[in-house]
């Protein structure tokens, strides 16, 4: 092959690959109703993940968390019930440089207005947060007395948002109360394909209210993957941009109008950056959307 051709042929296939390259920088984004500030879809949780000791589990945990920004994520999500992940999240990202570019969501979990507010403080020392971008009431435990409280953090700016949490469908009926007075700019709830409760009430009264809505427990706990091992995608899952089963689960997350991102939860970095790719193109619609749950249900 002569120069010439061989300059031509690396100049076509420079300028095929910027596209496809700017596109997959992008994670897709989200609103926060109350502000309008913009989240990526794909979050990451650290219930058991990140409840290790000081020794050598927290080198995946430093690649997973370096991943995950590089792929464009921002929101961790953590509660003073997860053991050590407070901390242990708060070291790790002071170590890599990380708190500017992450949303950190933790919990109140206890009882008592002052029990409320210490644990808030050591929360916020624990992931060396500075200002808490998030926090929740943990299983609406307390719920009346940590709403005041969180109001007035939420008005002196010692936290940016406040919400409500839970995991349970038996309890939807009693977040559908709280919800429903409309002073949380979040909810974060248990939906995936296999926990499908919350459309039916919570998610359309986010959608009216204005509140955002976080995905816990994506992948039901890990159950989604045993329920569909050994079994191949559908094989229109490629126009979805779908190549996992981790990316069909959460696209059908993120796709439903109410939802603003899902928190799954890894100690693996390959996992890492196959969730956040789910972030990546066009999310389905809502026939696409019933197509993948009938698939999934068929299995
Ligand atoms: N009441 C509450 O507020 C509440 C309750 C429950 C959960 N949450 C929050 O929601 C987060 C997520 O829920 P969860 O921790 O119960 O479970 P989950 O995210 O539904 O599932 C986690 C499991 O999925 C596996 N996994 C993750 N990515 C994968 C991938 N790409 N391919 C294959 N396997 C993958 C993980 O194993 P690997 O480590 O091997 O990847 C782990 O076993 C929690 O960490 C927590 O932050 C909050």
């Amino acid at each position: 092959m002569d120069g010439r051709r061989r300059a031509l042929l690396a100049a076509i296939a420079w300028t095929a690959a910027l596209p496809r390259a700017a596109a997959e920088e992008r994670i897709r984004l989200k609103p926060i109703p109350s502000s309008g500030e913009p989240l990526p879809v794909v979050g990451i949780g650290t219930w058991q993940t990140f409840d290790v000791g000081a020794g050598a589990e927290r080198g995946p945990l430093a690649q997973v968390l370096k991943a995950f920004v590089q792929a464009g994520g921002s929101v961790v999500d953590s509660s003073p019930m997860y053991g050590a992940a407070e901390s242990v999240v708060g070291e790790l990202i002071t170590e890599l440089g990380l708190r500017e570019r992450l949303f950190l969501a933790t919990k109140v979990w206890t009882r008592g207005r002052e029990e409320g507010v210490q644990q808030m403080e050591n929360s916020l020392g624990r992931m060396r947060a500075g200002r808490m971008d998030l926090i929740q009431v943990h299983n609406l435990v307390d719920v009346a007395t940590h709403t005041e409280t969180l109001k007035r953090w939420r008005s002196e700016q010692r936290v940016r948002y406040i919400g409500i949490t839970h995991y349970a469908a038996s309890a939807h009926a009693e977040v559908e109360r709280w919800l429903g007075t409309g002073e949380y700019d979040f909810l974060q709830i248990n939906y995936s394909l296999g926990e499908r409760e919350a459309e039916r009430r919570l998610l359309p009264m986010a959608m009216e209210k204005k509140v955002a809505v976080i995905a816990n427990r994506p992948f039901a706990e890990g159950a989604l993957f045993r329920r569909v091992k050994g079994k191949p995608l559908p094989p229109w899952a490629a126009e979805l941009g779908v190549k996992t089963w981790a990316q069909y689960f959460l696209k059908w997350i993120v796709s439903h109008p109410a939802m603003t991102c899902a928190i799954p939860a890894t100690a693996n970095p390959r996992h890492v950056r196959d969730n956040l790719a789910a972030g990546l193109g066009a999310l389905p619609d809502a026939a696409a959307r019933t197509r993948m749950a009938d698939y999934f249900d068929s299995l």
